[in-house]
């Protein structure tokens, strides 16, 4: 049996490659274009093993992908691959555009095509997963109610209107022509192999080089975090269980403001690597001028796969937080081999202020 996945040297999809063949030695194709993003190294333990076959290319190339369905015949397709980060779709929306809604479509184009030929039996057990976001959501006041399923879509950033798009197709595909979708609308995710252009990651990695750590507008912004394992064993329980068609929000009932974050953040690296001259990692926290557009709040409400399916997720906060800390303090090259030319301009253009 064989799984093809998209996106999987990212951050997301490179941990679900690691738990997946740490559990099971059902074969995994990852198919990952290696923007910034994606980075090879993520995998190396992977690197002599015969379940994992890397391929480098874009979800949107039809001929390489109907190549690797018709090749390795997997029984189900994971979409991770996505441009993923709200600021870089502010700064220029194109690249989302294009791999997250006319990829996505593409991707969906060549996933009918080989699920159409299959046999009954195998057509009835193929899966499509598509990996989105609670940000398609929009934002929510400090009183509302957290995100259903029903939730309507109200996507603010030129990154959750493409993800959206995204899952419009995705529920198309199965309304029109019966392909066996399931979409997850998961809340932020934190851990290992986190891209430090992101909150978490950035704040660990800026607070070691004695760099200011940025907080937009006010810091009181609420996300809802869960750690990044835990996504993983949610998705496992949604293509194992989900219901055809359905969509499953994931979250750990985490609502955080990010000043919160930062200050947690903070206080574990004062704990495990005090700076030299004694003082908090907290002073070098610096208030930047407001994301434009800025979701206030999102939360998730989690009820549906808890109770369809028996997901819960096993770190809370505290634990997951200081295991990604510890994490980051243990993994000084992979921070340092990230850190590219590419990641240095990313870092001075959007960070100009500061
Ligand atoms: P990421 O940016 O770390 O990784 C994305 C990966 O996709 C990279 O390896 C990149 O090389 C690859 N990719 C990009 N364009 C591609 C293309 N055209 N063809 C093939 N591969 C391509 O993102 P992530 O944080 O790991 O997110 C993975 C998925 O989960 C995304 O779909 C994202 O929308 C969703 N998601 C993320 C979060 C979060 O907090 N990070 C939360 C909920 C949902
Ligand atoms: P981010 O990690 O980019 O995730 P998302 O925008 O998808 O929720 O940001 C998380 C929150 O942290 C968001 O409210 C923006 C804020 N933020 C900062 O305050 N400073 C930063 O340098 C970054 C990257 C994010």
């Amino acid at each position: 049996m064989t799984i093809l996945i998209t996106g999987g040297a990212g951050f997301i999809g490179s941990n679900f490659v690691l738990d997946w063949l740490s559990a099971s030695d059902e074969r995994v194709i990852n198919l990952d274009k290696l923007t910034y993003a994606g980075n090879v190294h993520n995998l190396a333990e992977l690197a002599n093993d015969p379940r994992h076959i890397f391929v480098q290319g874009d979800i949107g190339d039809a001929g390489l992908v109907a190549g690797l369905l018709k090749e390795h015949r997997p029984r189900a397709v994971l979409n991770f691959a996505a441009e993923s980060h709200v600021d870089r779709s502010i700064l220029g929306p194109g690249d989302f555009i294009q791999t997250n809604i006319v990829g996505t479509f593409h991707l969906l184009e060549q996933v009918r095509a080989f699920w159409s030929a299959l046999e009954p039996q195998a057509q009835a057990d193929f899966r499509f997963l598509h990996v989105s976001t609670d940000e398609v959501y929009g934002s929510l006041s400090s009183d509302d109610a957290a995100f259903t399923e029903t939730h309507r879509y109200e996507p603010n950033s030129p990154y959750s209107a493409s993800k959206a798009a995204s899952d419009h197709l995705v529920r198309a595909y199965h309304h029109t022509y019966g392909l066996p979708v399931l979409t997850t609308n998961c809340s932020n995710n934190y851990g290992p192999l986190h891209f430090p252009e992101k909150l978490i990651p950035l704040m660990i990695v800026n607070a070691q080089a004695g760099k200011p750590l940025p907080v937009y507008g006010d810091g009181q912004q609420v996300r809802d975090w869960l750690y990044v394992k835990d996504h993983c064993s949610a998705i496992r329980k949604v293509l194992q269980g989900g219901r055809l068609g359905e969509t499953y929000n994931i979250g750990g009932w985490n609502e955080k403001p990010n000043l919160d974050i930062v200050h947690t953040v903070c206080d574990l690296l004062d704990e495990l690597k005090p700076r030299a001259d004694g003082q908090s990692y907290r002073s070098q926290i610096a208030y930047v001028t407001d994301r434009p557009g800025h979701d206030r709040r999102y939360a998730i409400d989690a009820r549906k796969i808890e109770q369809e399916l028996g997901w819960k997720p096993t770190e809370t906060f505290e634990t997951g937080i200081r295991k990604t800390v510890q994490w980051y303090l243990d993994h000084p090259q992979w921070v340092a081999q990230v850190q590219s030319g590419a990641y240095r301009e990313w870092v001075a253009t959007q960070y100009a202020q500061v």
